[in-house]
């Protein structure tokens, strides 16, 4: 099988003053299509660095990241630029909606970023929220916000989904229901998902988890048996 993602040798340095902070030592892995991946480790490790990275909108210090024919790393601002908007979707902590848009508008102002989105309306419908439509973000609960967000993401369709703590600031009635957005997500649409977390369990959902630990990609294991979001407790 071929992988959709490549990530070969790379290293990150960050200059904080006369400091040198190496965020990642040495990291390869490869993700494949549909893939459902999971990153844990310790705060400091590296999961978000990788991520960003992955998503176009950190560079390397060194080594190659690989999507396709592209080389990220060689990639001018433009062709990342066209990268991000093809073929990545983010998801973050916090929603960061637009606070003078309705949740219908939010959703579908990225859909005019794609040439093959889904439907704005289906998905406010599929996120459990088609009552609040014209609803303002400050309105809608945080686990709301959460879902107009996933939303958004989804609506570009993208091949490939990233999600940093996407459930950090959920309670965890809220957080499988977000978690069941982005299972389905990859499982039904086919998608390539990339997951952020602290918590373990979390990480029965995945095909495989890759665990960082001081900069590097200590181990990978591979789940024979991945749960679906309602199985776990946590
Ligand atoms: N913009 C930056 N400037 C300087 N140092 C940075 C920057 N971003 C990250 N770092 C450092 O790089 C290292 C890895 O950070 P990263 O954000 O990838 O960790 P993380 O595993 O996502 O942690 P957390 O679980 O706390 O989110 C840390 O030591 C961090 O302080
Ligand atoms: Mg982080």
């Amino acid at each position: 099988m071929k992988p959709l993602l490549q990530a070969e040798h790379i290293t990150k340095d960050y200059q904080l003053g006369e400091v040198t902070v190496h965020a990642l030592k040495d990291v390869s892995f490869e993700i494949y299509e549909k893939e459902l991946i999971v990153i844990l480790g310790p705060s400091g490790s590296g999961k978000s660095t990788t991520l960003n990275i992955l998503g176009g909108i950190e560079t390397v210090t060194s080594g190659s990241v690989i999507y396709g024919s592209l080389k990220l790393n060689k990639a001018d601002p433009q062709k990342l630029t066209a990268y991000r908007r093809e073929h990545i979707g983010f998801i973050f902590q916090f929603y960061n909606l637009l606070p003078g848009l309705t949740a219908l508008e939010n959703i579908a102002l990225s859909a005019e970023l794609s040439n093959h989105p889904l439907d704005p309306g289906k998905l406010l419908e599929e996120v459990g929220l088609a009552d609040r439509r014209d609803h303002f973000p400050n309105r809608l609960s945080g686990g709301e916000q959460q879902r107009i967000a996933i939303a958004r993401a989804l609506c570009k369709n993208p091949d490939l989904l990233l999600c940093d703590e996407p459930t950090g600031a959920l309670d965890s009635r809220t957080g499988v229901q977000v978690l069941k957005l982005l299972e389905g997500f990859c499982r039904s649409y086919e998608k390539t998902v990339v997951l952020i977390t602290h918590n373990r369990d979390i990480a029965r959902i995945a095909d495989r988890v890759f665990y960082f630990k001081d900069g590097r990609l200590e181990k990978i294991e591979t789940n024979p048996d991945p749960k679906k979001p309602d199985e776990i407790m946590w």
